[in-house]
């Protein structure tokens, strides 16, 4: 037997990377699915950080930056994806079954996690689409609400569908071993729809001009002394979110240069 090859391929593992299986996969509709894979021993990530994924169909995968949706001391490791036609790797991903192999970089990174934001009151996560996928991790990891007293997780999508998986994991989140005690009543969600009927209509940066999404939540408007931000979406409501807690003094920080908000693009289009 030859260990270094892929499993039920004749391509060799390439270097960096682990060969990991698929446990789950569970589709919420034509354009979104969730799956979850086994996790390397050795595979270290911090809660919000994104890895490279890729699949075993090549002698050159095609690798594409995923937010790892999963709290850093879960066993497993899970995403959250979109499937687009034509999609160089998701139109092959949307297929996988539990079983088979994804490729896995060794190396995670990002900027969306707790380290590269000064200590405040309050953390307001901001996401549109896919963009939940790291707060997913963040809202399941007890080192958030051992930073924060409050964290307030803002999700717009276009449709009420789409919400589905955030209010998933928010609905498990009480009865969360590791979690559920520390986040019970810290945890706020906040939904929003831009092209269907629902409680409440529009997109987050408008509801924030417009104070409706404090008053909605209860809180007084963003303060940079209490608040921090991390924000993750299209390029469009990244520059338009940032631009918005720029309003309130709060200033991008980065892993060097901890600071008051952090972003990062969701990046599978
Ligand atoms: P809208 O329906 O008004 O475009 P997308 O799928 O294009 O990434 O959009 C996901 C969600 O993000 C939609 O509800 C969309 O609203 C919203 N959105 C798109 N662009 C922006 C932006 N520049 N600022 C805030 N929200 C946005």
């Amino acid at each position: 037997m030859n260990v270094s090859m892929l499993p039920g391929t004749s391509f060799p593992i390439p270097d960096g990377v682990f060969a990991e299986r698929v446990t789950l996969v569970e589709h919420y509709n034509d354009r979104l699915f969730r799956f979850r894979i086994t996790r390397p021993a050795s595979f270290r990530f911090r809660s919000g950080e994104f890895v490279m994924i890729g699949l075993p169909n090549s002698d050159r995968p095609v690798y594409r930056a995923y937010s790892i949706a999963s709290p850093s001391w879960d066993d497993e490791i899970e995403f959250y994806s979109i499937k687009v036609p034509d999609g160089p790797l998701t139109e092959h991903l949307q297929k996988i079954q539990s079983g088979d192999t994804v490729l896995l970089r060794k190396k995670a990174t990002g900027t969306l996690v707790n380290d590269a934001l000064l200590a405040g009151r309050r953390l307001y996560m901001f996401a549109t689409g896919t963009g939940i996928a790291p707060f997913a991790s963040l809202i399941r990891d007890p080192e958030t609400y051992e930073k924060f007293e409050q964290v307030i997780l803002c999700h717009t999508c276009r449709d009420v569908e789409e919400l589905a998986y955030g209010k998933q994991i928010v609905a498990a989140l009480p009865s969360d071993e590791i979690v559920g005690e520390m986040a019970r009543g810290r945890l706020l969600h906040y939904t929003t729809v831009t092209r269907e009927d629902y409680p409440c209509r529009g997109r987050q940066t408008d509801l924030m001009a417009s104070g409706k999404l404090f008053a909605d939540l209860g809180v007084s408007p963003i303060h940079p002394e209490t608040d921090r931000g991390m924000i993750c979406g299209s390029m469009a409501m990244l520059r338009d979110t940032k631009a918005a807690l720029e309003a309130f003094d709060l200033v991008e920080g980065s892993n060097n240069a901890p600071a008051t908000f952090v972003v990062e693009r969701a990046f599978v289009d």
